[in-house]
């Protein structure tokens, strides 16, 4: 009905994009369905015109760990208009308001409407012109609330294409909670009013920091499918739309009894959720296997919980990957790549599935021995380490591991364990950041050098406990996170800007080396390293400056970074600041 709507309307259908961002190294996954839109929001002309409409396939795994609540879904499907440069405001908020109030439509009493806009900042004013809308077509003022930047600013990511939205809530009980006239939409975390619709004006674009105006004057819309559908519907959750108690039942299917209770529902709520996503991700255009890593870290961590929720229920995890054809039997018609990827998919999950019951049947062979020793010595406490080689090695979760120990009377020496957890995973991220850059654009690469001069300057200028904490490179910018204690003053600033163009303007070549990381501490480079690792490392050298292990790759030579710039320095958390910093080329210095 919505796309139809639009199309009647002169909207072009677009096709779901991939779950994975073809353009873009700062997000794993599509989270909205501008992401695929962004260079047109930008100005590039669309080959299906200037009004579009589509159904899009959006993955968010900031929140994986809610999923199980009535309200998160790691995979969910967003329904949107778009204008690029055509229609406005007035047209885009007066369809908005037509469908959902138009019995013909969705036919939402439009006394149970609630709206927000923009209230406007130093360089965008107070969104007037959407309340004006709104109120000609009948909602009173008491119902228009202006919020700020928090509420109604909307961005994709820090940079990029940006914009006020004015956000379309419904009233779901009519009665103020507790917090009574302070009871308002956007702001009041009570279960009152829920978010339908967002229309974001995205006329703008945020470049380190700055907003200036794109060159078309567009709309975004967004609105969450199985939300809305939730809600007209009256539901109490999301997993209570037609397609999801589907899945469940034939999740369920097996049982005898249903399962009943909170903690089964939570459960169920969980297997319904990661088998979807995990066939969605599986089954995109773009397929991405179980793995270590990234995009495949996700789905194999979404199939891996399920082994363990299934098995909670008594359920074999085999068969709730055998309900994934349900699943594409659900959605194959609309997504066809899903129906394409049948048997992959189907095949995939069941062998991450076998693989993960196989870790687990060696871990409990392990642990079993571990037990009966310490049993034979007279009990005690299962030692952390042993804890954490069963999580290293075998990938066996700790709280298994205290699920059996229990039984047999022992406890673990659970902080211990987190205490090696945490040392591990420092040193792994340092690993990831010396390790190499995951795109490998001549824009990214000059910024991976730029970032290595930008160390060595820090720890002369600010002194040696300086060390990275982290660090994020896009092609349009760097940013470094590293351990100080104080902002740092703009005389600092400027110190380390001007090291860091000395060394650019030197031009001297980058050299790579190869050496053992004993070689490489006593030669002094810096960078976090497993110091355990006995293999060959690679360190970049420049010369008479800076000595970093690092997977590569860098510029040839230090004066294909132009003109280096620091656009600001901010807290990133206690004693750790946080730069961000950009390059211009030389032709453009
Ligand atoms: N892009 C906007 C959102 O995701 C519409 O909410």
């Amino acid at each position: 009905m919505y796309l139809a709507f639009f199309v009647d309307r002169g909207h072009a259908v677009i096709p779901s994009a991939s779950l994975v961002p073809q353009d873009d190294p700062t997000v794993l996954f599509t989270t909205a369905g501008m992401h695929p839109l962004t260079p047109y929001l930008k100005g590039q002309t669309h080959p299906s015109g200037t009004r579009l409409v589509d159904c899009q396939k959006c993955v968010r795994t900031t929140d994986i760990d809610d999923v199980g609540d009535p309200s998160h879904l790691t995979f969910f499907e967003m329904l949107g208009n778009w204008s690029l440069g055509d229609y406005y405001k007035n047209e885009s908020i007066r369809w908005s308001y037509e469908f959902l109030t138009d019995p013909q439509y969705l036919g939402i009493d439009p006394q149970r409407l609630w709206i927000t806009i923009f209230e406007g900042n130093d360089v965008v004013p107070r969104d007037d012109e959407s309340a004006e809308v709104w109120r000609s077509l009948g909602i009173p003022d008491e119902r228009i609330i202006a919020l700020g930047e928090d509420d109604n600013w909307w961005s994709a990511g820090a940079e990029g294409a940006c914009g006020p939205d004015t956000e379309i809530f419904m009233d779901r009980t009519g009665v103020p909670c507790a917090r009574g006239d302070e009871c308002l939409p956007g702001t009041c975390d009570c279960d009152r009013f829920f978010e339908i619709w967002n229309n974001v004006f995205m006329s703008y674009e945020r470049r380190g920091g700055e907003i200036t105006p794109l060159p078309n004057r567009n709309v975004d819309t967004g609105m969450g499918l199985e939300r809305t559908v939730a809600m007209l519907n009256d539901l109490p959750s999301v997993y209570e739309i037609p397609t999801l108690v589907e899945i469940r039942n034939s999740i369920t299917e097996p049982l005898e009894v249903a399962p009943t209770g909170e903690a089964a529902a939570r459960a169920l709520r969980i297997l319904v959720d990661h088998l979807r996503a995990a066939v969605f991700i599986i089954g995109d255009t773009t397929s991405t296997l179980p793995s270590n890593q990234g995009r495949g870290y996700v789905v194999r961590r979404l199939i891996r919980r399920s082994v363990r929720v299934a098995q909670s229920l008594g359920l074999d995890p085999y068969h709730w990957a055998d309900c994934s054809l349900r699943v594409i039997d659900l959605y194959g018609e609309v997504y066809p790549e899903l129906e394409r990827h049948r048997s992959l998919i189907h095949d995939e999950l069941r062998a991450e599935c076998e693989r993960f019951l196989t870790t687990l049947h060696r871990g409990m062979r392990k642990l079993e021995s571990e037990i009966e020793s310490l049993v034979a010595e007279g009990g005690g406490v299962l030692s952390g380490e042993v804890a954490f080689h069963l999580y290293d090695t075998d990938g066996f979760p700790v709280d298994l591991t205290q699920e059996v120990a229990r039984e047999a009377g022992l406890e673990v020496d659970i902080d211990d364990f987190e205490r090696r957890f945490a040392e591990h995973r420092d040193r792994s991220r340092g690993q990831r950041a010396a390790g190499g850059l995951a795109d490998d654009s001549e824009e990214s690469v000059r910024y991976h050098t730029a970032t290595h001069l930008l160390h060595a300057a820090l720890r002369e200028v600010l002194g040696d406990h300086v060390v990275q904490k982290g660090s994020n490179i896009t092609r349009e910018r760097l940013r470094f996170d590293f351990s100080h204690h104080a902002a740092m003053t703009p005389e600092e600033v400027a110190k380390v800007t001007a090291l860091v163009q000395e060394q650019i303007d030197r031009g001297i070549a980058v050299e790579r080396e190869v050496m053992t990381i004993p070689e490489a501490r006593a030669a002094g480079a810096i960078g976090l390293f497993d110091d355990k690792y006995e293999g060959d490392v690679s360190v970049y050298r420049v010369p008479g400056f800076s000595l970093e292990f690092c997977g590569g790759p860098h510029v040839a030579n230090t004066g294909e970074l132009g003109h280096f710039r620091i656009v600001k320095e901010q807290s990133a958390g206690a004693g750790v600041r946080r730069i961000r910093a950009e390059l211009e080329p030389k032709s453009a210095a």
